[in-house]
């Protein structure tokens, strides 16, 4: 199959990659994605203006399952110069997105400035969307604070930005936020961060597995992806074409590949899955993923891509 996707002027020869926070703190494990067969890009953990230890550990539990997740990491990042120093002076195999966030709206503008002053001219992602920073709500719940947020932004901001932003539940706020980002000129969104504060509870103990926030945390893996897909397909009819968008949630398998691609999505990212079983990953998705495409005698990712029909539409 051809992979080959366009976003922005970054072009991408495979549909995966690593989700926010999962791989992708150190130079030693982005570079294992870098050089992990099957996968097409590579994004940053996400970073503020200074290096952030995070929450208390524990702070990421994977269910006995084997599929799924709840963490409260808190944005445990080394710092915008280092990730800005990594995408800047490393040889880099795949594209590679630059995420960034803040704990405040000036500390967004000036992670932004900082990046446009450098010159990078590669993708750039900004995280509106983290759960697990106690007393920080996640950004684009709030759409007004969203709205005025990227009219700031693009005030002055030239580079290609894409969005990471949380799970909605409702009809009329995947209007709204639509509305919102249909105003400005962004390269794409990324659909959805971790469905944030939920609890698990261990059995065992009675007590919860997270230590931040009374135990709380955000939920990954398979138990969200029928939150993602709704939101890859909500937004995919209501964006402006020029918005792309990565399919992000509940991915443990080829099918679930194909399904965020029936949804709309140009890229899809693997954040839990990828965390319990390594890099090795996106070569066994991929090559689900080929074999559906071989069964179903589909044969460019057109035939595929934001074509999933309603029951009301014809065959
Ligand atoms: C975290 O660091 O808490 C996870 C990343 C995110 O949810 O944005």
């Amino acid at each position: 199959m051809n992979y080959s996707t366009t976003i922005a002027n970054e072009h991408f020869d495979h549909l995966l990659l690593n989700a926010g926070g999962i791989f992708c703190e150190s130079v030693d494990q982005l570079e294992k994605i870098q050089h992990a067969p099957g996968a097409g890009a590579v994004m940053t953990k996400s970073a503020t203006a200074e290096k952030r230890a995070g929450n208390p550990n524990p702070r990421y539990f994977t269910y006995p399952d084997h599929h799924n997740t709840i963490n409260a990491m808190g944005l445990p990042n080394l710092g915008i110069d280092y990730y800005l120093d990594y995408v800047l002076h490393h040889q880099l195999t795949l594209p590679t997105i630059l995420s960034v966030v803040g704990l405040s709206e000036e500390e967004i503008l000036a992670n932004l400035k900082k990046i446009q002053a450098s010159g990078y001219d590669g993708l750039i992602e900004l995280n509106l969307s983290c759960p697990n920073v106690p007393g920080k709500p996640q950004i684009a719940y709030d759409f007004d604070t969203t709205d005025h947020l990227l009219d700031r932004i693009y005030s002055f901001f030239t580079g290609h930005l894409g969005v990471k932003l949380p799970p909605y539940f409702d009809m009329a706020h995947f209007d709204r936020i639509a509305k919102i980002l249909n105003q400005y000129p962004l390269a794409y969104v990324n659909a959805v961060n971790s469905v944030g504060n939920g609890l698990v509870i261990d059995p065992e103990t009675d007590r919860v597995v997270l230590m931040a926030k009374g135990g709380f945390g955000g939920l990954g893996g398979a138990q969200i992806k029928a939150t993602a897909l709704a939101n890859v397909r909500a937004l995919r009819l209501r964006l402006k074409p020029e918005i792309k968008i990565i399919g992000t949630g509940g991915v443990t398998t080829g099918r679930d590949v194909y399904d965020h691609l029936l949804c709309g999505a140009d890229l899809v990212s693997v954040g839990s899955q990828l965390a319990i079983e390594g890099p090795s990953i996106f070569q066994r998705l991929e090559d689900e993923l080929e074999a559906i495409f071989a069964e179903k005698h589909i044969e460019s990712l057109d035939q595929v891509r934001g074509k999933l029909k309603r029951l009301d539409e014809a065959e």
